[in-house]
């Protein structure tokens, strides 16, 4: 492990203010956004839409880093350029998603587990030699009638360390993610006592692996009422929440902690981001920052719709989200900056 290295990357990734694009969507997800737009479902289709937001210009003004997906990271612009060396170019450094998703875990009704150990020595090395800087693992914990349950709570938390522990190895930047999903009914104070619960372990299991505090980031959920939830939840309790769970259970030591969006409006994400840092940003040990994916991505993509004439507009419209939340991270995001959107 290099530690000064690993220190370095994971402060620059979330320097000045400026936050993460992520763009890793696997095949089956980035096809099932594709055909709720009626965009064809094929290789040439998902090429393009990644070449469209690799070379949006301007982006390293909003973003350090975008994070990829195995497919991705091995594409070429159409003039031939590999994107990860576009990127760097650019002024963005590449990441990689490398988990392999999500399968039922057993003895568990309706709960997750995140693969992808297997053979993961080996597929970081790969992944460092393509010119991946930094790493992904999403885990999902799931609210509900008596779930999240222990023992997935723990087998995610241990998986994530365990994903943490390689990546430090091979000199890659670890991106901590366990969401607890935004589905169902559970109420603010709900997703506040269950995103803790996760948290405390997911912190405690890095420790047991010895993964180096000052080497990663952490990618967490806003604690946010359920979707089906009938309470509602002013921006400022949601940031309240947010930045109270935070404050209870991350070290100081952590360099960043980056936001992903989870299914809450492009909107919505920027106000409650900003709202965090315009109220308690002098209170925080850590910069918060974003690294969404559909809050950035989906009004690009629905302008897109997979015609080549509609490509500077989507990236127009993916700059905008970018402006707005990089305004977010210094709490100078108004809502009045919506107006100026393509
Ligand atoms: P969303 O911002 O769409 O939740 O995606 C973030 C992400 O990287 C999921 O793994």
């Amino acid at each position: 492990m290099n530690v000064q290295a690993l220190k370095e990357t994971a402060k620059a990734l979330v320097k000045d203010g400026k936050g993460l694009l992520a763009m890793d969507e696997s095949n089956p997800t980035c096809e099932r956004r594709f055909a709720a737009l009626d965009i064809p479902r094929t290789a040439e289709a998902r090429h393009a839409y990644r070449a469209l937001i690799v070379t949006t210009p301007t982006l390293n003004e909003y973003i350090n880093g975008a994070i990829l997906y195995d497919e991705t990271l091995r594409q070429f612009t159409q003039d031939g350029v590999p994107f990860t060396q576009f990127l760097i170019e650019a002024g963005v450094m590449p990441g990689i998603k490398v988990d392999m998703g999500t399968t039922a875990l057993a003895g568990h009704p309706g709960e997750k587990i995140t693969e992808g150990l297997d053979g993961l020595r080996d597929r970081l090395q790969t992944y460092a030699k393509l010119g991946a800087r930094f790493a992904k693992w999403r885990a999902v914990i799931t609210p509900g009638a008596g779930i999240p349950s222990h023992g997935c709570i723990q087998a995610n938390a241990h998986a994530l360390a365990r994903y943490a522990a390689l990546c430090q190895e091979a000199r890659l930047v670890p991106i901590i993610e366990p969401e607890v999903l935004m589905d169902g009914d559970q109420t603010l104070q709900q997703c506040a006592a269950v995103t803790e619960q996760v948290l405390r372990t997911v912190f405690e299991q890095l420790h047991i692996q010895r993964v180096l505090l000052e080497g990663m980031l952490l990618k967490p959920n806003m604690v946010l009422p359920g979707l089906a939830c009938t309470t509602p939840a002013t921006v400022a309790e949601v940031s309240e929440a947010t930045v109270s769970c935070l404050l209870r259970t991350v070290p100081a030591a952590v360099p960043g902690i980056v936001f992903l969006s989870g299914g809450q409006t492009a909107k919505l994400a920027s106000a409650r981001l900003n709202e965090m840092n315009a109220t308690f940003k002098s209170r925080l040990p850590w910069p918060l920052a974003f690294s969404f994916a559909r809050a950035v991505q989906q009004p690009a993509l629905e302008i897109w719709k997979g015609e080549s004439s509609h490509v500077h507009a989507a990236q127009q419209a993916l700059l905008h989200r970018l402006r707005c939340n990089h305004a977010a991270c210094r709490g100078e995001y108004d809502p009045s900056m919506e107006g100026l959107s393509p």
